[in-house]
């Protein structure tokens, strides 16, 4: 019997391999036709091994066909494998898939490549601060294309949770606190992954993460729970989900945390009801890491009946936990699931296996050639360097000091200065930390032989070992100094007194965000902050360079520092890029995605909140029995949208080509842009709206729309926004997606805090 299967496998794989490019409109009868035949000869055990997504393991290069996993494989025990990296050891594990096991059925292969693979590009949440759509799909090609020559033919990104607490490290990780932006972002990645053909070799499938809600988690505490109305949900955290969707990301990766009581990989209303009924979802669903297993300390039961429920949930694919394989069976025997279950989240993964050309050719994402042309090279690295510098957010520039000349002595101070494995940023599984360019390297090369750079490290991360060591990579020992913090800092007061300018660069380390790196405190560490003072006192113009994964409490740095550039983590050529805004090479043109907080207390803050039955009236610090604070302003200290350059941007007056609309008709919001400084510089423009009166309350505003603009000094030019009535749709407390006719108020400006304001009126 068993041979005759075989048999059957053999003919149906020479018939699969030898079938004819398929036209597009038959591809997705094509997929089941397949799918479904293959499916009818595989054992109950098989398919389990094909939910079964465990982590790369002990394999090693030259010894893979000896190693637990490749058993696992021979056996039919695996659907796939994630972070493995180098095209051999791919290759090897692949071999044994086809060779060695009963159906032959190809691995997929995944790893998180989420900002760059080798070439490493800025975190996430610096590049939605570049507000360039292109430019972010371009890093995703990247990514993917460097990726697919070592066999990588999937990826965990994008991350699109919004975030609005930047105590969660994993802020770092998303595009901010915008549904809109958001969205934008989510698509832009999704295509650039993707391309147009996954079954390309340089295209890579997207999973979009973490479905759902998890930039929700209380008190920015990571892994925690999340609470929120459904509203809420439908209108401010699920619309990048959406959007990917929509886009066509392959696949979609649950969240660990609960939503309504129930942890995402058991919730059966958002990844059956929302995700597939609603938005029509056709790939499969991984969960997050053990996020299976974790239902057991969640309180749901144990590991068998976790397992079933999530299943019975909609998810496809068991990362790590082994729970499908190991329970499934015995819950299907005891009638808590059916085959047909099993069968289908089977189908959902030989089907993106299919997508990928992975049948047509196993191997056809090991290129060790096209690695040799792509991978770190210098055209890609020349692009990350463009890219980075698009993201820097310039948040303060007194007196011009920024940009720097390229004839002074600098004093180079910090410990992030001379530091290469920090660059990269957090999540950068495939990065050569030991090529990345430090900034010391970067204003060296940048600025050439006529200036002078003196450095001196200044301070630790921390002053406590401990914790520094927590917040170095992956516990690795730091660089750290030995000497006591004050001969550090009479070292570098030294260096400032003997140097024209000062370049501090100082912050976070890329492990103090990401994931499992919650802060308590955002601010700079104190012995950096002992630091910053003591050169300040010095008397020499300081420029702040501050490295961070998510927007800090800065409003100390803001009353003293006159110039502060937030470079984020960006990335292999980090060094160069901030060099190149340093030095005036490039023009800073970022604009944050999240709202500053003054003080960690405001949190969350965010810039399209609602506006309450005692708001406090504009311009007010402080009023009694109102919505605020005793001791600080409502105002974030950097608004949404913010971000100077150096040149410097004039609004006109805003036009409304209308104030009295109906129904589809279209409205032109226009306003007159100039340069106005000494610069050639870019502009996010922003539109944003409010609905002022509504069935449910709405947002004091909301981003419906941006355009970055590049102007000449002295040039102008008038930017033009249309709204439609599907800009002013939102989800109403029956959770339909319709708009309100009624007054609203349309606002252009650089920043979701400076704009222009006009009113029009809009019948249905
Ligand atoms: C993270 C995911 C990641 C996965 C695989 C998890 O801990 O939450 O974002 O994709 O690990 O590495």
């Amino acid at each position: 019997m068993k041979k005759v299967k075989l048999l059957i496998a053999a003919l149906f794989f020479t018939m699969w391999a030898c079938s004819p490019a398929p036209k597009e409109q038959d591809q997705q009868s094509m997929y089941k036709e397949k799918v479904d035949s293959l499916l009818s000869l595989m054992t109950l055990d098989e398919k389990l091994g094909q939910l079964n997504l465990p982590g790369a393991g002990d394999i090693v290069t030259g010894q893979a066909s000896n190693s637990n996993i490749a058993e696992n494989i021979r056996n039919g025990e695996v659907g796939g494998l994630f972070n493995i990296k180098t095209a051999e050891k791919i290759r090897e594990v692949q071999r044994v898939a086809m060779e060695e096991s009963r159906l032959k059925i190809p691995l997929i292969f995944g790893m998180d490549v989420i900002h760059g693979y080798e070439t490493v590009f800025p975190i996430p949440l610096a590049l939605s601060c570049s507000w360039d759509m292109d430019l972010i799909e371009r890093s995703a090609q990247i990514a993917a294309s460097e990726a697919s020559t070592d066999g990588i033919c999937w990826t965990f990104s994008p991350m699109v949770d919004i975030a609005r607490d930047p105590r969660w490290g994993r802020i770092a990780e998303g595009s901010g606190e915008d549904p809109y932006l958001g969205s934008q972002i989510a698509k832009a990645m999704v295509k650039g992954y993707q391309g147009d053909d996954l079954s390309k070799n340089n295209t890579i499938m997207a999973c979009v993460k973490h479905f759902a809600l998890y930039g929700a988690s209380e008190a920015g505490r990571d892994y925690n729970t999340v609470d929120m109305s459904r509203i809420r949900m439908y209108n401010e955290y699920l619309p990048p989900y959406k959007a990917a969707v929509d886009a066509g990301a392959g696949s979609v990766m649950t969240s660990f945390n609960e939503i309504d009581g129930i942890p995402a990989s058991a919730n059966k209303w958002l990844l059956t009801d929302l995700l597939r009924d609603q938005w029509g979802f056709d790939g499969f669903v991984v969960t997050d890491y053990t996020a299976i297993n974790e239902m057991i300390a969640h309180g749901l039961g144990d590991l068998q009946m976790v397992s079933a429920l999530a299943l019975d949930a909609g998810v496809d694919m068991d990362m790590v936990g082994e729970g499908f394989l190991t329970t499934l069976k015995k819950s299907l025997e005891d009638r808590k699931i059916t085959e047909a279950q099993i069968d289908e989240a089977c189908s959902r993964i030989l089907e993106a296996k299919y997508k990928l050309g992975l049948f047509d050719d196993p191997y056809r994402y090991v290129d060790v050639e096209r690695a040799k042309m792509e991978v770190f090279s210098e055209s890609n690295r020349k692009e990350a360097r463009e890219i980075a510098a698009q993201t820097f957010v310039l948040l303060k520039n007194e007196n011009n000091i920024l940009p720097l000349r390229k004839r002074e002595t600098i004093a180079l101070i910090g410990p992030l200065a001379d530091n290469k494995e920090n660059m990269p940023g957090t999540w950068s599984v495939a990065a050569r930390f030991d090529q990345a360019i430090s900034l010391r390297e970067g204003i060296e090369n940048v600025a050439g032989k006529n200036i002078n750079v003196l450095y001196a490290k200044g301070s630790n991360i921390y002053s406590d070992p401990e914790l520094e060591k927590r917040v170095s990579i992956f516990g690795k020992p730091t660089n750290r100094d030995a000497r006591p913090e004050a001969e550090m800092i009479r070292e570098a007061v030294n260096v400032a007194n003997r140097s024209d300018v000062v370049v501090a660069a100082l912050g976070e380390s890329s492990e103090m965000s990401g994931e499992s790196s919650s802060r308590s405190d955002i601010t700079i560490p104190q012995t950096q902050r002992e630091l910053l003072h003591a050169l300040l006192k010095t008397g020499k113009p300081v420029v702040l360079v501050l490295f961070t994964g998510r927007p800090l409490a800065l409003k100390w740095e803001d009353e003293h520092v006159p110039a502060i550039l937030n470079v984020w983590f960006a990335g292999s050529e980090a060094g160069y890029a901030i060099a190149d805004a340093l030095f005036g090479n490039v023009n800073p043109s970022g604009k944050t995605s999240t709202s500053f907080p003054q003080t960690v207390g405001q949190v969350p803050i965010y810039y399209n909140h609602k506006n309450t039955g005692r708001p406090l009236p504009e311009g007010v610090e402080y009023q009694k029995f109102r919505s605020d604070y005793l001791d600080v302003t409502n105002d974030p200290l950097y608004p949404f949208g913010y971000g100077l350059s150096y040149t410097t941007f004039e609004y006109g007056d805003l036009q409304l080509s209308s104030n009295s609309l109906k129904g589809n008709q279209t409205l032109t919001a226009s306003i007159q842009l100039s340069n106005t400084g000494n610069y050639d510089g870019a502009e996010v423009v922003q539109l944003y709206i409010r609905d002022m009166v509504g069935t449910v309350t709405r947002p004091v505003k909301e981003l419906k729309g941006f355009q970055k603009i590049e102007l000449k000094a002295g040039e102008s030019k008038v930017v033009s926004f249309d709204i439609t009535p599907e800009d002013l749709k939102f989800y109403n407390y029956d959770l339909d997606y319709d708009w309100e006719p009624g007054e609203f108020e349309i606002m252009i400006g650089g920043n979701s805090r400076n704009v222009k304001t006009g009113k029009v009126n809009w019948e249905k």
